[in-house]
């Protein structure tokens, strides 16, 4: 209580009503097969909670970090905060300028080959690696990639359901192999750190990303985005070491609640919603240990609400505030490609307001020299205070060390880098294709098909892989592929005669022979691939038959 003069006469000020206490999450209960649970209902919380995150490292790490800032140069310092694309930047650059990440954007490949080989991944990752391993300060370079459903870039790789698949499954576990296989596929072709899980809790399905995020129910997100991360990062507490590599909590945060699911648009929730639904797979993957975050493209604004925060890429509450104070993360926020020159003010080579808001390293795929050169002159001018730059920096060797990039060999050195054994986990995937299927109704009981059935397989994805695997495959949108370009794969409808038999399979895209005489008829129809905004479904109907009347026109051909 505090007493106050009011006119020579002392008053005493009312006791301020005491602060609720700041939640705290710490380890996930877990189910019977020992995953993190989805709990059947999750507590509301009043405030942002602490997340008390298992990955603690190791006791010195920290003076080592001070030790190795302490003899950098300011140069030094941005080049480690400045991620630009493999396309744009050359190993001796990467040496000259002492860049600290790279990555490969979908559809970036080695050499421009769609079908490089592991080896190709693994030469130039080398190159990376051993161009940052001989600069002034010997940092190791880190590559990202956006390995969101296996190592989808790489030719040749295994791929598993997209995370919507794997959340209609409810098997925690599930996700936890998933991730761990993808991790091994993403050490097998030389790189250090995946861009993914998508922590998205979708609210409106017309988000052309909608597929990226595991579920619209915060209980699955936050169960899975545990697992998602202890998979990734193979369960590490002090170093990350020989299976895992660096995982990825995005997009923070509510790239899932924007108006009409418009991708990188206008989220209004309330603080309160942010909280207990957008922010929940956050609380499960900072419990994990994720050593990153990705900011997200959308806003969150609401001005009824008095919540004017505008591009998260220039929010100093979302990410300063929320993510690094109340939810306590340590570890490194990057920026989204080109993200911060969506920032008021700001260029995709310019943003002083997007560093100061909490971003440690920026993707910056082409115009990386002259934001190195502008972020600089913002340091010296003093828009930037040094201080934000060695916490970015802290940061970001925290996360080196924490990885144990150190004490690593070169990228084809390590485990499993090469290993074809690695890249190939068709029995896991097709486990995870089994589980993810939804069966919404079965008329007739005509499922399960007898063993030599007689069938008529219609459809324009009966025999298209590229249908099968969606957007982020191989190329960004997962379009331009052939058959051909997934040696490793099974086609539904090669699947459907293995099974059945070849005889007994007649195979008619259009529909147009007359199902009489079958046992059964089998459409395999839906959406084509696309990634980010191609997808959104800007158009009132979700009835994907206007979207797609030549799949309408089968059904109405077979079924007579
Ligand atoms: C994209 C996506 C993000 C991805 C990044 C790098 O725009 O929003 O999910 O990780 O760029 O490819």
């Amino acid at each position: 209580m505090s007493l106050s003069l009011l006119g020579g006469v002392a008053q005493a000020a009312p006791a301020q009503a005491a602060e609720p206490p700041q939640p705290v999450i710490g380890q996930p209960a877990k189910d019977k097969d020992g995953c993190a649970k989805i709990e059947k209902s999750l507590p509301t919380l009043a405030d942002w909670p602490k997340v008390d995150s298992r990955f603690k490292g190791k006791a010195d790490d920290e003076a080592r970090i001070a030790q190795i800032l302490a003899g950098m140069t300011l140069e030094e310092k941005v080049g480690q905060m400045t991620q630009p694309e493999i396309t744009s930047i050359t190993p001796d650059e990467v040496k000259q300028y002492a860049i600290g990440s790279v990555l490969n954007g979908g559809g970036a490949w080695p050499g421009g080959n769609k079908h490089a080989t592991q080896q190709d991944w693994l030469n130039l990752a080398d190159a990376y690696w051993n161009a940052s391993k001989t600069s002034r300060t010997k940092i190791p370079v880190i590559w990202g990639i956006d390995a969101v459903h296996g190592n989808n870039n790489v030719y040749g790789a295994t791929v598993f359901p997209h995370n919507i698949g794997l959340g209609a499954a409810h098997d925690p576990c599930l996700v936890r192999d998933v991730a761990g296989a993808t991790a091994r596929q993403i050490r097998a072709t030389g790189q250090d750190w995946a861009f993914s899980p998508t922590l998205a809790v979708v609210q409106d399905d017309r988000w052309g990303r909608t597929y990226e995020g595991f579920s619209e129910d915060p209980r699955i997100t936050r169960s899975y985005g545990f697992e998602a991360i202890n998979g990734l990062q193979d369960g590490a507490t002090k170093r990350i070491g020989y299976n895992g590599v660096i995982a990825t909590a995005k997009h923070f945060i509510g790239d899932g609640g924007t108006l009409k699911g418009q991708d990188q648009g206008v989220n209004p929730s309330s603080e309160a919603d942010m909280i207990n639904i957008h922010g929940q797979g956050y609380y499960g993957a900072l419990a994990a240990g994720t050593q990153t975050v990705m900011v997200s493209f959308n806003s969150w604004t609401n001005a009824d609400l008095g919540i004017n925060e505008g591009k998260l890429h220039g929010s100093d509450k979302a990410m300063n505030q929320i993510l690094k104070g109340k939810m306590g993360f340590d570890g490194l926020v990057v920026s989204d490609w080109n993200g911060i020159g969506q920032v008021t003010g700001c260029t995709n080579s310019s943003c002083p307001q997007a560093i100061n808001a909490g971003i440690d390293i920026v993707m910056v795929p082409a115009d990386w020299k002259a934001f190195i050169t502008n972020t600089i002159a913002q340091v010296k001018d003093g828009q930037i205070p040094m201080a934000r730059i060695d916490d970015a920096v802290t940061r970001i060797l925290r996360v080196k060390i924490r990885d144990g990039l150190f004490e690593s060999q070169k990228p084809s050195d390590r485990s499993y880098a090469n290993s074809d054994e690695a890249l190939k986990d068709n029995w896991l995937a097709r486990d995870a294709a089994r589980e993810s299927q939804t069966l919404l109704k079965n008329n007739g009981n005509v499922l399960p098909l007898k063993p030599k059935s007689k069938v008529l397989v219609v459809g324009k994805s009966a025999d298209n892989i590229q249908n099968q695997t969606g957007g982020w495959t191989l190329s960004w949108q997962g379009t331009g592929n052939t058959n051909a370009d997934f040696p490793n794969a099974t086609s539904i409808l090669t699947g459907i005669k293995q099974d059945l038999g070849d005889a007994n399979v007649t195979f008619d895209e259009k529909g147009d022979i007359d199902p009489k005489g079958y046992d059964a008829v089998i459409a395999v129809i839906g959406e084509t691939p696309y990634a980010e905004g191609v997808g959104d479904l800007t158009r009132k109907t979700l009835e994907a038959s206007k979207l797609y009347p030549e799949d309408l026109a089968v059904l109405d051909k077979v079924s007579g």
